[in-house]
């Protein structure tokens, strides 16, 4: 086996953030831009200890030259993965595993559907990364994250991808899904509150009529969604949103910075998927939906 040639497809947060991991291990990755960059890129750490990443620069168009590396991975929003997704499966590939990070549903089950299930790997990173200037990333720090593969779908090179990425604190698990299902609790809570009431993550704890009723609320509905879908949450998720809004209190979600700057937020992928899979079962998710008219209201006025 051997996994030796690897590209990181989106030069943001993430991409570059695994960049710095495999670049911890000796490893020099393929990193694919949009678009020509001249300039050196930059990892800093909370300690203040600030890295120059090493990367073979690659433009996504050259699709010969990445989608021969034995794993690629989609490193972007969900948005952008689904155009990629379109983009490889008009191609042969050679490539043996798709990594994707992406929060939220739905691009890992159209991953599936369109690359084959076999291929397709899950890591949900539960780390914190922003830019912070040109080509100035921040890594502010990050806890247990899990990597696995959809229920069925057997992937031969889990272990072998963990042990790359290893310094990211990865746990293997058999089905990844009720760990994707309880991470979208705690976006579908902490993400849209944030950008509605633009304000830090402390918000959903600190401000009572979210912490008692609308988290409450959001979750109870998720739960009922994940359950109609047969998955069983791994933890009780109004309990680990109000863990992960204590733990990460002082910081702006990425839903409230792209309101901020007026960029595209994940919202379908988030409260927008929770509907959707309600309504394939005959269940309406009104909280869920309530939040997602009004983010998609709010990125309305921001475009208007
Ligand atoms: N940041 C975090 O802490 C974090 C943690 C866990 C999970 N996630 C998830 O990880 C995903 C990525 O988040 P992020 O924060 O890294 O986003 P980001 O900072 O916006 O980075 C995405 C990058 O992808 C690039 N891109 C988009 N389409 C591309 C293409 N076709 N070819 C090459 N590059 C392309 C964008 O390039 P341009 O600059 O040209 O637009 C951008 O640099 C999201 O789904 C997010 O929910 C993020």
């Amino acid at each position: 086996m051997g996994i030796r040639d690897i590209s990181i497809v989106g030069a943001g947060s993430v991409g570059v953030f695994l960049t710095y991991i495999l670049n911890k291990r000796s490893m020099t990755p393929k990193l694919i831009f949009r678009r020509n960059v001249e300039e050196r890129i930059f990892l800093k750490t909370l300690s203040g200890d600030e890295f120059q990443l090493r990367y073979k620069p690659i433009l996504y168009k050259d699709f010969n030259k990445w989608l021969s590396s034995d794993l690629v991975v989609i490193a972007t929003k969900a948005y952008d993965a689904e155009k990629i997704i379109d983009d490889i499966s008009n191609r042969s590939v050679d490539v043996k595993s798709f990594v994707f990070v992406q929060n939220g549903l739905k691009i890992l089950e159209n991953a599936a559907d369109k690359l084959g299930s076999e291929k397709i790997i899950q890591i949900l990173l539960n780390h914190g990364i922003a830019k912070v200037d040109k080509n100035v990333f921040l890594w502010s720090g990050g806890g247990r994250s899990y990597i696995g593969a959809l229920p069925g779908s057997s992937n031969p090179y889990v272990e072998e991808i963990h042990d790359l990425f290893s310094e990211l604190d990865l746990e293997v698990v058999n089905d990844i899904q009720p760990y994707r299902w309880l991470k979208l609790s705690v976006n579908a809570v902490i993400n849209p509150i944030t950008a509605i009431l633009e304000d830090k993550n402390r918000v959903v704890i600190d401000n009572i009529f979210v912490r008692e009723f609308l988290a409450r609320r959001i979750c109870k509905e998720i739960e009922a969604v994940a359950d109609l879908h047969g998955i069983n949450l791994p933890k009780d998720p109004y309990e680990e949103v109000i863990r992960v809004a204590k733990e990460t209190g002082n910081n702006y979600s990425s839903m409230y910075m792209d309101i901020r700057y007026c960029r595209r937020t994940e919202i379908d992928y988030i409260n927008g998927a929770v509907v959707e899979y309600g309504l394939r079962k005959g269940y309406k998710a009104l909280f869920n939906e309530t939040l997602y008219y009004l983010v998609k209201a709010k990125e309305a006025k921001c475009v208007a």
